[in-house]
């Protein structure tokens, strides 16, 4: 049988924070439904094992582990236990995100912290977590979920989260050269996505920005799903190194 009719996501172990909805559920239910054993991860635990009961009543397997991303001993537990139940980590789908808009001279310093603790910090403790693991098994997918706003900054309210996303294209592209044999990294950069990511901005003329500009343009999350299915379906010498998607209607 050639690889490219064989079914290569079945059997592998696949962790993906920011399980519990949007993108991340998505990916989760895709890649189940194509013999993946899935580790889900977010802090709403409830949404998880929902998750969780609907893939095994499918006939898949997947576990739960509650994962504060921006907490680095969460995300050694949670490699720790994907070893445990599955024996090994294929892939990691660091998904987990926040978009709190707002203008720079607002000064919401707070949602920067946050921003930059989830969104670049999560995604290099993803990173710290699963690397020894991929490197003793010799082979190992880290799917890194930018967003075109690490492709242009996002002004007038969207700069510190471009510049996450900038930093984790940044992140992908220098761990892919430094990752050596085996180790594949792809990048998935995607424009506007219905999920309750748009909902996030507590300055209330930014918020109205964002609802306009996803009104007239959000996919459907499993756009971007079916994206991360094709990297991660490739034949292992195969790395799917960057992916951009947007609605076609939307031009940012
Ligand atoms: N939707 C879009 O238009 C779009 C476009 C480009 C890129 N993206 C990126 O896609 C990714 C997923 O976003 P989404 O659109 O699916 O948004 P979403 O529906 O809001 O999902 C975000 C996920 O991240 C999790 N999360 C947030 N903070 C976390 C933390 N501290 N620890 C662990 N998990 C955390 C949330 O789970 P809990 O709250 O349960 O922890 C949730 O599962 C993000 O990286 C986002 O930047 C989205």
């Amino acid at each position: 049988m050639t690889a490219s009719i064989q079914n290569l996501i079945a059997g592998k172990v696949a962790i993906i924070t920011g399980a519990s909805s949007g993108l991340g559920e998505s990916a989760a239910r895709h890649l189940a439904a194509r013999g993946a054993r899935v580790v889900l991860a977010a802090r709403r635990a409830d949404r998880l094992h929902q998750l969780v009961a609907e893939i095994r009543e499918a006939g898949g397997e997947a576990i739960a582990v509650a994962t504060d991303v921006s907490r680095r001993e969460d995300l050694e537990r949670l490699a720790a236990a994907a070893v445990e139940a599955f024996g090994r980590i294929d892939v990691l789908v660091n998904n987990a995100g926040v978009m709190p808009l707002s203008p720079i001279d607002k000064l919401r310093v707070d949602e920067w912290d946050r921003t930059i603790d989830v969104n670049i910090k999560g995604v290099l403790y993803g990173i710290a977590a699963v690397l020894p693991q991929m490197k003793a098994q010799g082979s190992g997918h880290i799917v890194n979920i930018a967003s075109v706003a690490g492709l242009k900054v996002f002004t007038p309210i969207g700069t510190v989260y471009s510049a996450t996303k900038f930093a984790v294209r940044a992140i992908s592209e220098g761990l892919r050269a430094e990752a050596g044999d085996g180790i594949r990294v792809t990048i998935v950069s995607p424009g506007a996505v219905e999920s309750e990511l748009q909902f996030g901005s507590s300055d209330p003329e930014s918020a109205a920005g964002v609802k306009a500009f996803y009104d007239a343009n959000q996919i459907p999350a499993d756009s971007v799903a079916r994206a991360i299915v094709y990297a991660v379906e490739q034949p292992a010498n195969v790395d799917i190194n960057e992916i951009v998607l947007r609605p076609v209607s939307q031009e940012f």
